[in-house]
């Protein structure tokens, strides 16, 4: 159905809360920015797309083992890995609505909005000549081209001003791009400050400098401080992986999209150990296998790409994203990236420990260099749920509203119905749930007609709905309803495990990888 992406958005997030999967955190008290809850069928959805991810990595990886590592860890830590020192964004008040922007949101959206100007000069002309050979357009049309030279004299003296640590340079930009306050309509900015986005509080009863304390702003840390006494006790031999989710937490100034941004969320990280000298076999190796991960999902190879980048952080030798085609745009969803040893290193050098391998092969020790997979769980939930989100238009004119979720990671299995509250069709109901309960969450309706039935369960994302009827009593036999087809099998009770343990389980994922 066509709409404006923002309504779309602006629909998955009323769904999310109508059907229980997203709540705003303390919603009675007005709300938490940028901070959220799940709810009864958000806690299942989120819990399937971890355990599948823990599946694919560690139980089909025999060199990968997992960990669960504290949130709060030992306030080096964030001084070894550069946290406490680099770990900041550059923000900017306007003086007049007392608003705080990051300076480097402001810039970007500017920009984006000449990128736009472009576009409608490049639409414009399509329509206008037959023919139309965009690259020749973009480089000769002088409107177009001023455009360009506008963005890219703009984007370089951003790059610039954020190497040298240039605030005031940044302030300039916003000054003479004539950017103004969306609140005010102003342009009284503040001086630029950088601003760390790690939270802290203090440990023990004593307060002060001494003992403040970091909430974990990524959980690769928790990985590369016990990558020793993984790799020890786990006798592990390089090449190996340390996998681990879990919660991290970062002061974001411009947080919005929903989960997309978040100030409490969950990360999936692996980092991977290999010899020095093979990280970019590995790297390679690493961004296919996730690439095909997300492809598993079956919400369509188009909606992924690949942002490799160019302007690589000092310690990193390759990093590339995975993107996402959001409802507002194709965007970050996972991370990989060639670390070299610099983290291990940064440990060594700050704790005073060897952090080396032994390598039996090659008779020598050295620090391994490290590959990292990080995926954000909020985000890939937002990429499944909006993916998944359909708004349909039937033949009889009615419009039904369908989560056509991976059936391996949909929060319930099947809904069981009796077709009427009679005849003893709801017992036989409730000895199906009991049949199947051992396996699978399933639920009992018997709530309405059963047409709204299914539309309830649609709405959900469950993928079979099971009807029991008079029929049922006689030969045994009920009607699965498809959830994405709506067609309708028959098909005995005593099969009913076999048939959702084939459809539902994910083994038919992990098989794809
Ligand atoms: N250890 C590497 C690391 O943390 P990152 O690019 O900062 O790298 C990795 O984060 C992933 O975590 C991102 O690709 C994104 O999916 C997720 N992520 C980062 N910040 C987030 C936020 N504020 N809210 C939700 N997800 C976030």
């Amino acid at each position: 159905m066509s709409q404006k992406p923002e309504d779309f958005f602006k629909n998955i997030i009323s769904h999310s809360k109508e059907y229980g999967y997203i709540f705003q955190s303390s919603e009675i008290y007005d709300g938490l920015s940028a901070v959220y809850d799940y709810g009864q069928n958000g806690a299942e959805l989120k819990k399937n797309i971890r355990e599948y991810w823990w599946r694919a990595m560690v139980q089909m990886h025999e060199n990968i083992v997992g960990i669960d590592a504290a949130i709060f860890m030992h306030p080096t830590t964030w001084k070894a890995s550069g946290h406490v020192d680099a770990f900041n964004d550059p923000l900017i008040d306007n003086k007049d609505s007392k608003k705080r922007y990051r300076a480097d949101v402001l810039i970007e959206e500017h920009v984006a909005k000449i990128e736009d100007k472009i576009e409608k000069e490049v639409e414009k002309a399509k329509k206008r000549f037959e023919n139309f050979d965009e690259a020749m357009f973009r480089s000769t049309n002088a409107r177009v081209v001023e455009y360009q030279n506008k963005i890219n004299d703009i984007n370089n003296r951003f790059k610039n001003a954020m190497n040298d640590g240039n605030l005031a340079e940044v302030k300039q930009i916003i000054v003479d791009c004539e950017i103004v306050d969306p609140v005010s309509g102003s342009r009284n900015w503040t001086d630029v400050r950088q601003f760390n986005l790690m939270f802290s509080t203090a440990m023990g009863s004593v307060d002060g400098e001494g003992s403040t304390i970091y909430l974990r702003p990524e959980t690769a840390q928790g990985i590369f401080v016990n990558y020793l006494n993984v790799q020890k006790t786990g006798r592990m031999k390089i090449p190996f992986g340390i996998a681990q989710t879990g919660k991290a937490f970062r002061n974001e100034i411009v947080a919005r999209q929903f989960i997309f941004r978040m100030r409490e969320f969950e990360q999936m990280e692996m980092q991977f150990f290999c010899k020095p000298g093979t990280e970019k076999e590995w790297y390679e190796y690493w961004k296919d296998a996730r690439l095909k991960w997300h492809h598993s999902l079956g919400l369509g190879k188009e909606n992924y790409k690949f942002h490799d980048h160019v302007k690589l952080a000092f310690y990193a030798n390759a990093a590339s994203d995975i993107e996402f085609q959001f409802p507002f745009g194709f965007k970050e969803l996972e991370g990989i990236h060639s670390r070299t040893d610099y983290d291990l290193k940064q440990h060594e050098q700050f704790s005073g420990k060897k952090l080396q391998y032994f390598d039996p092969e090659e008779g020598a020790s050295y620090v391994p260099y490290v590959v990292e997979t990080s995926v954000g769980l909020d985000r890939l939930f937002l990429s499944i749920l909006s993916a998944a989100f359909k708004e349909e238009k039937l033949q009889d004119g009615e419009t039904r509203v369908v989560l056509s979720l991976p059936p391996a990671l949909a929060p319930i299995k099947a809904a069981v119905f009796p077709l009427v509250k009679k005849d003893g069709l709801p017992e036989l109901a409730e000895k199906i749930i009991n049949q199947l309960k051992f396996d699978h969450i399933v639920t009992y309706d018997e709530k309405d007609a059963v047409g709204r039935r299914y539309r309830r369960q649609d709405a959900i994302g469950t993928p079979y709905c099971i009807t029991v009827d008079h029929q049922s009593l006689e030969d045994g036999t009920v009607t699965v309803r498809h959830r994405d087809t709506m067609q309708q099998d028959r098909i005995k009770i005593e099969a009913l495990n076999d048939f959702l343990n084939e459809r539902v389980s994910m083994k038919s994922l992990l098989k794809q990888l």
